[in-house]
């Protein structure tokens, strides 16, 4: 199907901005580097189509944790990503083709991309998918949160609308989501948004019954899948029957499958076959994952260049199949295959 939707198209700047981006550019340009100090980048990452939404998402993109979780390696204690980091971290990932950016609710997962794309005056190459933590109650309040939720980040983004708002659910609360659709497509219409999903801490079952009952009135959904957790495989093959866009998150069960490994010397390269292990299920368009520096960043994207060979994937297999469940409870109660 022909890709009628590029990136950045219908969306309106904010037009000061923009100008006063694209005065500092060389500015920043030079500044900030690196990326790649006049050389290429190392590999690009490829593109797949996000189902029916047709944009053009690069098949590993930017989880919005990244920028929220105190994980940074420092002498004083892990911390956060700062802003020249972030920086560094996101031209070079824009210079290899990334273009999917993942917001969770908390603000700074919308903040700190937010400066960065303003800073390179990159907003035009981007996608940017926010999600709401959203209880879906099944009452008209429901809709109050999802207007209040969207023009509060909105401001956070160089751009006055974003590209894909998704509500997220937990599996313990009563979820129904008939008003949040209805608030969504009020979104819309006020061009606030152009394409909505919906995802998060589901059960495989209630996935089944999400798409169901709602799988033709969003456009894509968001499902945790890694070497481990695999039961997603069961989800995808109904999703895509709704031509809904399929963008996974755990890609390492929040870090927890990496534990323990001695990823600088026996098990170097594990984290990047990972990420490979997720794009080698062809219903996967777009894997998210959380990093925290350079190097992690480098080795999660080279996956889409690098591949994943028969032997190193059995390896993997083997691996995630003895690593103890960590700190990935409800991905062990739900998402291992049976
Ligand atoms: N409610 C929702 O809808 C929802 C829920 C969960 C996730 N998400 C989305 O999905 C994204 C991905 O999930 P996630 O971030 O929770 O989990 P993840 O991607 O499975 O794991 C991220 C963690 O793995 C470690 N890591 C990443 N790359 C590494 C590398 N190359 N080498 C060594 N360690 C590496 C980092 O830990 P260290 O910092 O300790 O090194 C990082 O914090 C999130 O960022 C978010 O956008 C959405």
């Amino acid at each position: 199907m022909a890709c009628d939707h590029a990136v950045g198209a219908n969306r309106r700047h904010i037009t000061r901005r923009r100008f006063l981006g694209r005065a500092g550019m060389a500015i920043v340009a030079g500044s900030l580097g690196p990326a790649w100090a006049g050389n290429t980048p190392p590999g690009q990452v490829k593109k797949r189509r996000l189902g029916k939404t047709n944009l053009m998402v690069s098949e590993i993109g930017f989880g919005g944790h990244s920028w929220e979780y105190p994980r940074v390696p420092d002498p004083a204690g892990p911390r956060k990503v700062s802003e020249d980091e972030a920086v560094e971290i996101i031209s070079a990932a824009l210079d290899m083709g990334v273009n999917f950016f993942d917001a969770d609710t908390a603000i700074s997962e919308h903040e700190l991309p937010g400066k960065v794309l303003k800073r390179l005056d990159r907003a035009d190459d981007v996608i940017v998918c926010v999600r709401l933590c959203h209880k879906s109650h099944g009452v008209p309040e429901d809709k109050q949160e999802i207007y209040k939720f969207i023009d509060e980040r909105l401001k956070l983004w160089p751009m006055d609308s974003v590209d894909i708002m998704m509500v997220s659910m937990t599996t313990e609360e009563y979820w129904d989501m008939s008003y949040c659709i209805e608030a969504l497509e009020k979104v819309k219409q006020q061009g606030k948004i152009r394409f909505t999903g919906f995802g998060s801490h589901f059960t495989p079952e209630n996935y089944l019954e999400a798409i169901a009952k709602y799988g033709d009135a969003f456009d894509i959904c968001s499902a945790p899948y890694n070497v481990r957790h695999r039961a997603a495989e069961e989800v995808f093959p109904v999703a895509e029957k709704h031509d809904l866009g399929i963008v996974t998150i755990k890609p390492f069960a929040r870090g927890s499958l990496l534990k323990g490994l001695d990823l600088a010397d026996d098990d170097k390269g594990t984290p990047r076959r990972m990420v490979a292990f997720v794009l080698r299920n062809k219903y996967v368009d777009c894997c998210l994952t959380g990093l925290h520096t350079f190097d992690q960043m480098l080795e999660n994207f080279s996956a889409s260049w690098t591949g994943l060979s028969p032997a190193d994937g059995e390896a993997l297999e083997r691996l995630a199949s003895a690593k103890p469940p960590g700190d990935a409870d409800w991905l062990e109660r739900s998402w291992v295959l049976a």
